[in-house]
């Protein structure tokens, strides 16, 4: 399962980029607003910094305006993926887009009937929001169980982008039920990374080499 980091800000993505732990970034109008500056420019840097997919959403909602969005962004890097939402104007730009060879993330998709559709419209992503269902009182991990049976059943190419994760065990559910990709805003990941009998274990560690080496001082490993 790829890994991707659901945000825009740099130095969390410089971070995880630094320890190989991110396959690729997907960003939205919200995350880029949350992280201000000139969104162009950090929309190229992110490009510059990670070698995975790239996702960078159009502001459009007419098909054409899409299509112009998503050239001008591909031109940003070849790992660029063009991000449209799950409506009938953006299902049209993903198909023109693909047979372009500009990959497309459909986004906003919550059931599988429209995930089905990114899947016949090209798209090389599609990402269904499970947090968003979850809040909505619906059960977004199931929409993720149902999505991969049926993308199995007709071997659809088309990758399963978990978004809207909210902690990690909808990354652990996700890599369980065998999502192709699950994207995570970067307070999640840290969450992964983190237990608290690691940071005891090497406390102890540390505490009895200190020991020895009172007994060796001259020694070094
Ligand atoms: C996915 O690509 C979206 O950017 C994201 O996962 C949305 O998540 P949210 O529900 O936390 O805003």
């Amino acid at each position: 399962m790829k890994i991707f980091l659901d945000t825009a800000n740099l130095s969390a993505i410089k971070m995880y980029n630094d320890m190989g732990l991110v396959d690729g970034i997907t960003t939205n109008p919200s995350l880029m607003a949350k992280e201000g500056g000139d969104p162009k420019k950090v929309m190229e840097e992110i490009v510059r910094i990670v070698k995975g997919d790239v996702s960078l959403e159009v502001l459009s909602v007419d098909t054409d305006g899409m299509l112009e969005e998503g050239r001008r962004l591909r031109k940003y890097g070849n790992n660029v993926v063009v991000k449209c939402p799950l409506t009938p104007e953006g299902l049209k730009a993903c198909k023109i887009l693909t047979s372009e060879n500009i990959p497309v993330n459909v986004t906003l998709c919550f059931s599988v009937n429209q995930a089905i559709l990114a899947a016949k419209a090209g798209a090389k992503y599609v990402s269904p929001f499970i947090g968003r269902l979850d809040d909505n009182g619906q059960d977004g991990m199931n929409l993720i169980r149902e999505m991969r049976e049926v993308f199995d059943n007709y071997n659809f190419g088309t990758q399963i982008l978990v978004a809207s994760v909210r902690h990690p065990m909808h990354v652990v559910e996700s890599a369980k039920i065998g999502a192709d990709v699950v994207t995570l805003p970067p307070d999640v990941l840290g969450k992964m990374l983190k237990h608290p009998l690691t940071d005891v274990g090497l406390k102890n560690f540390l505490a009895d080499w200190e020991k020895l080496k009172k007994e060796n001082p001259n020694t070094k490993i």
